[in-house]
């Protein structure tokens, strides 16, 4: 059995209420009495892209667990690169990474599009991604991860920001059987769709919780919820290949 635990738009900022979230979640994956497969933040890792809440977030991410994160429309790659995964001649390039597990490929796209909210999966993640699947054996279940969804989810705002240029992707999905299911944040909402015939499955938002239309009464401003709890999705894949997803939701003081 495959678990990997999945959190997203932890929007780290400094301020207490982004760190007691995510301090609750990462305690919360600490104390399992299990070692996961792997850990992934699919992205808004930082609120404002600056160096500081990078360290932060290194800080704050560090478990047992191995830990795969990738940017989302408020991080700065160039930020990402050096104060996450330490690089120190870090490039503005795509933050394309992959974990080849025991039994499992998890391949983290950057949909993040510098200066812009919406997404897209520049030519070059694309390509890196076609490799990383014809590198893996079709036995091997390959999850896909980003941090925009490549489908409206019936809510507005996030909608009209969600990752376009998609029938890139479906097309590649196509050409790789094993290509088992696409996870990803943005939307800070649990939900689950399907993206080219496979499930597409969004982590829950840590520091805030989208307002869906039918929750807002008329004239609402506000998008999010900010009393709802932080929560955490658990994909794992059985040994027939067949994943399964859990939502688990996590107490925080703020
Ligand atoms: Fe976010
Ligand atoms: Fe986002």
């Amino acid at each position: 059995m495959i678990v990997i635990a999945h959190l997203s738009d932890i929007h780290l900022d400094g301020g207490d209420r982004a760190a007691e979230r995510t301090r609750a979640v990462m305690e919360y994956l600490e104390g399992l009495p299990y070692e996961l497969d792997a850990v992934l933040v699919s992205g808004d890792i930082a609120d404002h892209g600056r160096p500081e809440e990078y360290e932060e977030a290194r800080k704050a991410l560090g478990s047992r667990h191995p830990l795969l994160v990738c940017p989302g429309n408020h991080d700065d790659r160039t930020a990402f690169r050096r104060g996450l995964l330490g690089e120190e001649r870090a490039s503005a390039a795509p933050v394309d990474q992959v974990l080849r597990g025991e039994g499992f490929v998890l391949a983290v796209c950057d949909s993040s599009v510098p200066g812009a909210h919406r997404g897209y999966l520049e030519d070059s993640t694309i390509a890196w991604l076609d490799g990383v699947l014809a590198d893996t054996p079709h036995e091997v279940p390959v999850l896909v991860a980003f941090h925009h969804p490549p489908v409206p989810l019936h809510i507005p705002y996030v909608d009209g920001i969600r990752q376009f240029g998609e029938e890139r992707l479906a097309e590649l999905a196509g050409r790789h059987p094993h290509l088992t299911a696409f996870l990803c944040g943005h939307a800070h909402t649990g939900a689950a769709t399907s993206f080219a015939g496979r499930p597409l499955l969004a982590a829950p938002g840590v520091v805030s919780t989208t307002r869906l239309p039918w929750e807002a009464a008329s004239g609402e401003k506000e998008y999010v919820h900010t009393d709802e709890p932080p929560a955490v999705a658990f994909h794992v894949i059985g040994e027939d290949g067949r994943l399964t997803t859990h939502y688990r939701v996590v107490v925080a003081r703020r």
